[in-house]
């Protein structure tokens, strides 16, 4: 089911984009699909990719206070006692008696079947977590679960890092990793899936200092988005009221995106406090206090999670990105996606098929490959393959016509106001590595002309 806000990009033309184009299928869908799993295609697996990538780049790669992790999915039946969600980990549902839908008992009203109208049965308590079995015996003993959040991984990995990297406090994991929840509510597309993945941080730091940590991560996080193009209108910051903190926390902000079907949470940033480490101390029988050289003091540290969704972060960059602009040809659909997300960089596109034209366009192909993802396009009219790319949300086209053949030189166009500019081949690559690197449109590549177009 797919709800949707008047006035904002349509779900519907989206999800039809993400599969004609080769973004994102639903799962298995050859037998039918299987609810709430998708498929990244070609291009999703890139732009996801690429999210991955910004991600990692702007909390572990530009920090020193930051390391990254990679932890098992499987892990020790314990952990999920010990965290509270063999336990608490569940949501209410009831049962329609007449149409036998099921539904979560909050998101019903009038005590109701939201699809037929029938009487519903009592909620009952069903937990979230997808149980599996390690080895061949299928019984109690030998039950595990799915993950249904990385975080786990990294608070049982927190003595394992501290020795490893000698790290002081303050200092965070990072780890990007698929989690599993059985959702009873699914739908609008990939918002909320069974399968789906995490960017989740751990920030380890001394009791005290929480509150001046959660408040630099809760910018920090809010300021990614931003600076990866998302508007500022489609983005705002959403305080936990006391009663609705999960049992863990003694703080938190949602960073909420304006989806095409109304504000929904993105991302969560939390103050664990000491719960996660201080459990797993109780449950393993292990120390996991830090000792802090300058002061000679022993305590368990605080920590603060911001914790995002990989999968929802895509539906946000790709509703932002969704434009549609009336010309002469009809209809203009434009993802204007960042550059650092956009799935291909560079489109290289020959005027013709003219055998002429063709051993020059895959030299430059060729070589542009070896720095970016690069599509080559050489069927139809030019106008209409610079169309598919501005679907797509390529944002150069570089094109090679009959004078590229005597005056070296082709034309780069660019996506978002479809300017073009004339550059020297022996410049192409470096001014396709500035411009991507945003480097202003008006600094001209030595030996370039003028952008046809530019105005401002
Ligand atoms: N470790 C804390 C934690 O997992 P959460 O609010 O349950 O907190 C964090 O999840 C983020 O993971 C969410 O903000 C969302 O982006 C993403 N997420 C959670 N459940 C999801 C689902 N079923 N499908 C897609 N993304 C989901």
């Amino acid at each position: 089911m797919v709800e949707q806000i008047p006035g904002k990009v349509d779900m519907d033309k989206l999800v039809s984009l993400c599969k004609r184009r080769g973004y994102i299928f639903p799962s298995s869908e050859i037998y039918g699909g299987l609810g709430a799993c998708y498929d990244y295609g070609p291009l999703g697996v890139e732009l996801k990719n690429n999210v991955k990538k910004a991600w990692w780049k702007a909390v572990v790669q530009e920090r020193d206070d930051m390391v990254g992790l990679d932890a098992s999915i499987l892990m020790h039946p314990q952990v999920w006692v010990a965290s509270g969600h063999v336990e608490g980990f569940a949501d209410p549902l009831v049962d329609c008696k007449q149409c036998k839908q099921r539904w979560r008992a909050d998101q019903v009203r009038d005590g109701k079947c939201p699809a037929c109208g029938g009487e519903l049965t009592e909620p009952r308590m069903f937990n979230l977590m997808f149980k599996t079995f390690v080895g061949p015996v299928e019984d109690e003993a030998s039950v595990v679960y799915l993950r249904p959040e990385t975080a786990q991984g990294i608070f049982v990995n927190f003595p394992n890092v501290l020795n490893a990297t000698r790290k002081k406090l303050p200092f965070g994991i990072a780890q990007i990793g698929k989690s599993f929840r059985n959702e009873i509510t699914t739908g609008n597309f990939i918002f909320r899936m069974r399968e789906f993945e995490q960017m989740e941080i751990e920030y380890f730091v001394k009791p005290g200092t929480d509150e001046r940590w959660f408040k630099h991560w809760v910018g920090e996080r809010f300021n990614w988005y931003i600076n990866l193009g998302i508007k500022k209108d489609n983005l705002r910051l959403r305080h936990h009221s006391k009663d609705e903190l999960a049992h863990y926390a003694l703080d938190c902000y949602d960073i909420e995106y304006f989806f095409p079907m109304g504000w929904s949470e993105l991302e969560g940033v939390a103050n664990r406090t000491d719960f996660d480490l201080k459990q797993h101390s109780k449950f393993s029988g292990k120390d996991l206090s830090y000792f802090d050289e300058e002061t000679k003091e022993r305590f368990v540290p605080y920590v603060i999670e911001p914790s995002a969704g990989v999968d929802r972060s895509v539906l946000a960059f790709l509703a932002d990105a969704y434009d549609e602009e009336k010309d002469k040809e009809g209809l203009r659909v434009v993802l204007r996606l960042h550059y650092d997300l956009a799935p291909v960089k560079v489109a290289v596109l020959p005027l013709s098929r003219n055998e002429k034209l063709i051993p020059l366009s895959k030299k430059i192909y060729d070589s542009l490959r070896r720095c970016w993802m690069v599509q080559y396009d050489d069927a139809q009219s030019i106008g209409r393959r610079y169309r598919r790319q501005d679907e797509v949300g390529t944002p150069f086209c570089v094109t090679i016509d009959f004078q590229s053949l005597e005056d070296n030189m082709v034309t780069i166009r660019e996506r978002d106001k479809m300017r073009q500019i004339r550059v020297p081949i022996e410049s192409l690559t470096e001014t396709l590595e500035a411009k991507l690197s945003g480097e202003p449109l008006d600094v001209l590549p030595p030996g370039g002309k003028k952008w046809l177009g530019f105005e401002e």
